[in-house]
C-alpha cells in the first residue's frame, strides 16, 4: 500500500521508535505522530481507541514494548500484560478505526536450538525459551486475533542498536574501559544473531509496508555473528588496543535465557525488494557517527 500521510509510532522515544519518527519525517508526504509513554502507556492500553480518534493516523507502528528481558523473566505476568495484552488492545482499536498496524516482534520467539547454520524462516515452528519471547509471541497472536482487514504486518527483528540510550556497542566500549590495561574483555561466544541498526530497520519497515498488503516478515541487517564477533568489531574500531576473550552463555549469569542461534532468514522481505545492508557496514557507520 502507499504510505498514509499520518503515521503514529508507539515507543517513540526508544531506539527503533525514534528512528521511525525520523524516517517518517524525512520522507515527502508523511508526518510522524510520536506516541511516547505520555501519549499512550502499555499499562493503560485501553486508551488506544481514544488516542487514535484524537490523532487520526492512517497507520500505526507499534514499537513500544517492555524490552527488559530479565525484568520480564522476573515478572512474567506483567510481561504478558505489557507485550501481549496491550498489543491486542492496539489491534482492536486499529480495526475499529479502519487503519493498518505494524507490530514489531523478536527473534526470541524461536528456541535457538537450530544447528544447521540457517536462519529461522517466518513459518518455522516457534518455541520461546524465556518470558520475554513468550510475551512477544502472545502479542503477535493477540494482534492477529483482533486485527481488522486493513493490513497487519508482524516484523520480527534482532539485536537492535542505535540512539538514544546506550546499546550493546556503547556498553562494550564502557566495559572495556573499566578493565585494567592489557586485560581482554570476556564476551559470550555461543550466542549468535544479526546486529541491526535501528535507522536501517526503520527504513526497511516503511518499505515493507509500501510493498506488501501485510504478513509476517523477518528484518535484520544482513549476515550474522556471535556476541564475541560483534564486540570485536566494535573494539577494533573504537578501542583497537583492546582484545576479547570468549566465554559461554551460561558463564554470564542473568535471569533470562537467550536463544543460542537467533539468526533470522530475511528472504521473504528480500523477495519484495526489501534488503538490508551487511551488519558490518551499518555498524561502521554507527561508530563513525
Ligand atoms: N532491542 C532489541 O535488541 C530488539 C530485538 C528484537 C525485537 N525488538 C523489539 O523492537 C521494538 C523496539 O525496541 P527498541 O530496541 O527500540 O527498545 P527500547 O529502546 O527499549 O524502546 C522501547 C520503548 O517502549 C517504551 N515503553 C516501555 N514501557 C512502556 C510503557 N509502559 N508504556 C509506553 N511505552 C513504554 C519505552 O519508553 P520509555 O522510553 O519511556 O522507557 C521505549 O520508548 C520492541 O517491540 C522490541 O520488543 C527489540
Amino acid at each position: 500500500m502507499s504510505l498514509p500521510g499520518r503515521i503514529a509510532v508507539t515507543g517513540a522515544a526508544g531506539r527503533l521508535g525514534s528512528a521511525l519518527v525520523a524516517a517518517i519525517a524525512g520522507r515527502d508526504g508523511t508526518t510522524p505522530i510520536p506516541w511516547t509513554r505520555a501519549e499512550w502507556d502499555l499499562d493503560r492500553s485501553a486508551d488506544a481507541a481514544g488516542r487514535i480518534g484524537a490523532d487520526r493516523p492512517g497507520l500505526l507502528i507499534h514499537a513500544a514494548a517492555w524490552t527488559d528481558v530479565d525484568g520480564c523473566a522476573r515478572e512474567p505476568e506483567l510481561a504478558m500484560a505489557r507485550n501481549a495484552g496491550a498489543t491486542g488492545e492496539l489491534a482492536a482499536a486499529c480495526a475499529a478505526a479502519g487503519i493498518g498496524l505494524v507490530v514489531v516482534s523478536t527473534n526470541e520467539v524461536f528456541d535457538g536450538e537450530r544447528t544447521d547454520g540457517r536462519g529461522y524462516a517466518e513459518d518455522d515452528p516457534v518455541a520461546p525459551r524465556n518470558a520475554y519471547g513468550a510475551s512477544k509471541l502472545a502479542g503477535e497472536r493477540a494482534a492477529t486475533a483482533r486485527a481488522g482487514g486493513h493490513g497487519l504486518w508482524i516484523v520480527r527483528t534482532a539485536w537492535v542498536y542505535g540512539p538514544p540510550a546506550a546499546a550493546f556497542p556503547e556498553k562494550i566500549v564502557a566495559a572495556a574501559d573499566r578493565l585494567p590495561a592489557g586485560e581482554p574483555l570476556p564476551v559470550v561466544a555461543d550466542e549468535h544473531g544479526s546486529p541491526t541498526r535501528a535507522g536501517d530497520l526503520a527504513a526497511a519497515i516503511l518499505a515493507l509496508v509500501e510493498r506488501s498488503p501485510g504478513g509476517t516478515f523477518h528484518l535484520t541487517n544482513a549476515g550474522a555473528t556471535s556476541r564475541l564477533g560483534w564486540a570485536a568489531a566494535v573494539l577494533a574500531a573504537r578501542r583497537p588496543e583492546r582484545s576479547v576473550r570468549p566465554i559461554g552463555r551460561h558463564d554470564f549469569r542473568r535471569a533470562s535465557d537467550p536463544p543460542a542461534w537467533g539468526v533470522l532468514d530475511t528472504g521473504r522481505a528480500a523477495a519484495l525488494g526489501v534488503r538490508m545492508r551487511p551488519w558490518e557496514e551499518a555498524l561502521a557507520e554507527h561508530l563513525r557517527g
